[in-house]
C-alpha cells in the first residue's frame, strides 16, 4: 500500500472523504467531504479567508456557477481551453494523450497533437484498460468546460464556469467604484468550478467539481511595486525557474520525475527579484503569502517548491506563472496553486467582446500642465477640394506634430497617398493644458489555490506511522487550527460517576466554541488513538482524581505527553493549546 492509498482508506474509513454517488456504482472526477472532511475544509477556508480577505483587505464576492457564453468567447475558454484526447479504437476508452507519454519527454502538455500521437506509436504505449497496443487513433483537442442551456431550448448556451476568476473580472467596473476609482485593489471568490477532465485517474488530485479561492488583484502596470514587499524581502523561498528547467531533472507536472532538490534554488525574494527571477514584487508578494499559507495549514517546507511556467506551457491569458508544488508520494510533484500574471488580457478581452470600455482614467495626484498644439484647418476650402477625402484629411491634420508646420506645405497620408496641403490653409496654435490624470487599463496578478488539492497534501504531509508499545499508531499531525476535532473528551470508564462531569465539560467547552467530540466506547488506550488517526491535537481525560481535585488530564496528541489542568481552567488553557500549541509543552515541563 503507497501512502495516498493509506490516506485515502483513512479518509474513507474515517468519514474525511467518499466516492460520489457511490450507491449507484459512482463515477470519477467526483468525492463527497463527509463530517471530518467538510469541517477540515471549512478551517482551511476560514484561514485562506483570514490572510486573504480579512488581512490583505481583498474583499470577497460571489457569482454565479454557470456562465453565459460570451464570457467565455472572450475569456479564450471556448477555443484555449481544452486537452489532448486519444480513443483507444479496441476499447472505445479515452485518455488524455500527453499522459501516455508522460516520462518520456519533459513537458509533453506542451507538445502539439501529431508529436504526441508520434510518441505514442514509436514507444508502442498500451492501453491502459484492454493492454493492446497500436489501438490508439489521431489526437484531437477535447474542450474541458461542462456546456449546458440556460431555460428551455438550446438558444442560450451556458457553462459551468472552469474558473472562478470571470466572475471578478466582469464585474470590474462595480469593483472599481466600490475601491473609490484607485489601483491596485483586490477582490475574491471561493466557489466550485468545474472541468470535464477527460479521464481523471488520479482520485482527489484531478477533480470534475471542485473548490477554488481565487484573489484577483488589479493593478497600475506602470508601477509594480509592492505596499508591502520590504515587510517580506527577506523570505527564502525554494524557486524552480523555468531557465533551470531546461537542463534540470524533471519538469514538476503531476505525475512528473522531478527530482526533490533539482534545479530549486533557495533564495530571499528581494534577491530574486533584483536578479530578474522573479518579473515584480506584486508577483513575489504573493509567492511569499502563498508560501505562508501552505506552511500554516500543515505542508511540509522541504517537500515544498515554486516552479515557474516554461513559455510553452503558459495559460493563455498569462505572461508569467509560478505553481505552488508539493512533493506527493504517488503523484511526484503536483501544483496546488498558481500565481499568474494575466496582464490586461481579460479586461481588454471582455472591452472588445462586450463594447463596453474597461479602461479607468487614474488621477495624478496633481493635474500635469501638458502642451498641445491645436490646428484649425479652413474647412470652406478643404471640403470641396478634397471631397470624400476631407474627413480623413482632416483627422491627419489633427494628429500633426509642431515641426509639421514648418513649411510651406503641409504633407499628410491619406490612405497611402501623400497629399500636399497649402501652409495658409491651416491655422495652429500651442496652448498649455491641464490633465488631470491618464487612462490605463489595469493588469491582474491572480493567485489561483485548488483547495482540494491542499486538502489532500496536508492529509498526507501530516500522516505518520509509528510503533509505539510494539504497535503501529497512525497519526494525523495536521495543525491544530485545522483539525476537524480539536478536543475529545474521554471519560477513563464508562461509569455514571465519570460520564456525568465529562459531559459537563463538554457543554463548557461547546459553550466556549470549541468543538468537541465526546468518546467513552472501549479501552482509554483505544480511543486515543482513534484521535490520534483523525487528528485531534487534545484528548481530555475524566478519572476519579477529578471527582478528588477538580483537575483533568491533558493529553498531546504528537508527544503524547500529559499535563493535568484544573477545570476551572481548562477552557482557557485549551483555547491558548489551539492557538499556540508549544504552550503545552512549556506547561508540561513546568
Ligand atoms: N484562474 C486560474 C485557473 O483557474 O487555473
Amino acid at each position: 500500500m503507497d501512502t495516498y492509498e493509506k490516506i485515502i482508506g483513512l479518509a474513507k474509513r474515517r468519514g474525511f472523504l467518499w466516492n460520489s454517488f457511490e450507491l449507484y456504482g459512482g463515477t470519477a472526477g467526483f468525492y463527497d467531504y463527509g463530517p471530518l472532511g467538510a469541517m477540515l475544509k471549512r478551517r482551511i477556508e476560514d484561514i485562506w479567508r483570514e490572510m486573504y480577505v480579512i488581512e490583505e483587505g481583498f474583499y470577497e464576492i460571489e457569482t454565479p456557477t454557470i456562465g453565459i457564453e460570451p464570457i467565455f468567447v472572450a475569456s479564450g475558454h471556448t477555443r484555449g481551453f481544452s486537452d489532448p484526447m486519444v480513443v483507444c479504437c479496441g476499447c472505445d476508452s479515452a485518455f488524455r494523450a500527453d499522459h501516455l507519454i508522460d516520462g518520456i519527454v519533459e513537458t509533453p502538455d506542451a507538445l502539439p497533437a501529431p508529436e504526441i500521437k508520434r510518441l505514442i506509436d514509436e514507444h508502442g504505449i498500451k492501453c491502459p484498460q484492454c493492454g493492446k497496443t497500436g489501438t490508439f487513433g489521431e489526437v484531437s483537442s477535447f474542450n474541458l468546460m461542462f456546456r449546458t442551456a440556460i431555460g428551455p431550448g438550446t438558444e442560450r448556451v451556458g457553462y459551468l464556469r472552469p474558473e472562478t476568476a470571470q466572475g471578478m473580472f466582469i464585474n470590474f467596473e462595480h469593483l472599481f467604484r466600490f475601491y473609490r476609482e484607485k489601483l491596485p485593489f483586490g477582490v475574491t471568490q471561493i466557489g466550485k468550478s468545474y472541468r470535464n477532465e477527460i479521464s481523471p485517474r488520479q482520485g482527489v488530485i484531478r477533480l470534475r467539481e471542485f473548490t477554488q479561492a481565487e484573489a484577483e488583484i488589479f493593478i497600475n502596470p506602470r508601477d509594480k511595486t509592492h505596499p508591502k514587499f520590504s515587510a517580506v524581502g527577506d523570505t527564502i523561498l525554494r524557486l524552480y525557474p523555468a531557465s533551470q528547467q531546461e537542463g534540470g531533472s524533471g519538469a514538476g507536472v503531476v505525475g512528473g520525475t522531478g527530482g526533490a532538490d533539482g534545479g530549486i534554488t533557495e533564495i530571499a525574494v528581494r534577491d530574486a527579484v533584483n536578479q530578474g527571477i522573479i518579473a515584480h514584487e506584486f508577483i513575489a508578494y504573493h509567492l511569499v503569502l502563498t508560501n505562508l499559507f501552505l506552511e500554516r495549514v500543515g505542508i511540509d517546507p522541504a517537500r515544498l517548491r515554486f516552479r515557474q511556467h516554461q513559455p510553452d506551457e503558459m495559460a493563455h491569458y498569462a505572461i508569467d506563472c509560478w505553481d505552488a508544488e508539493v512533493l506527493t508520494d504517488r503523484f511526484g510533484w503536483v501544483e496546488l496553486v498558481g500565481i499568474a500574471d494575466r496582464t490586461d488580457y481579460d479586461l481588454t478581452s471582455h472591452t472588445t467582446h462586450s463594447k463596453h470600455d474597461l479602461s479607468v482614467v487614474l488621477e495624478y495626484d496633481t493635474p500635469e500642465q501638458v502642451e498641445r498644439i491645436v490646428v484649425t484647418p479652413d474647412m470652406g476650402v478643404i471640403g470641396p477640394r478634397y471631397k470624400e477625402k476631407a474627413g480623413k484629411v482632416l483627422a491627419a491634420l489633427k494628429n500633426l506634430k509642431e515641426e509639421d508646420f514648418s513649411g510651406d506645405e503641409i504633407k499628410v497620408e491619406v490612405d497611402c497617398e501623400t497629399i500636399a496641403i497649402p501652409r495658409d490653409l491651416v491655422e495652429y496654435k500651442t496652448i498649455i493644458e491641464e490633465v488631470r490624470g491618464e487612462k490605463i487599463v489595469p493588469h491582474v496578478i491572480e493567485p489561483s489555490f485548488g483547495i482540494d488539492r491542499v486538502i489532500y497534501a496536508a492529509l498526507e504531509h501530516s500522516f505518520a506511522e509509528e510503533i509505539v508499545d510494539c504497535e503501529t499508531r497512525t497519526v494525523l499531525r495536521l495543525p491544530a487550527e485545522i483539525a476537524p476535532v480539536q478536543v475529545a473528551v474521554l471519560p477513563l470508564l464508562t461509569r455514571d460517576e465519570l460520564i456525568e462531569p465529562a459531559l459537563k465539560i463538554v457543554q463548557m467547552c461547546r459553550r466556549s466554541g470549541i468543538f468537541v467530540s465526546y468518546d467513552d466506547g472501549g479501552t482509554i488506550g483505544r480511543r486515543y488513538r482513534r484521535n490520534d488517526e483523525i487528528g485531534t491535537p487534545f484528548s481530555v481525560t475524566i478519572d476519579y482524581d477529578t471527582l478528588d481535585d477538580d483537575t483533568v488530564t491533558v493529553r498531546n496528541r504528537d508527544s503524547m505527553a500529559q499535563i493535568r489542568v484544573p477545570v476551572t481552567k481548562l477552557v482557557e488553557t485549551i483555547h491558548e493549546m489551539l492557538r499556540d500549541p508549544t504552550k503545552f509543552i512549556i506547561q508540561s515541563a513546568q
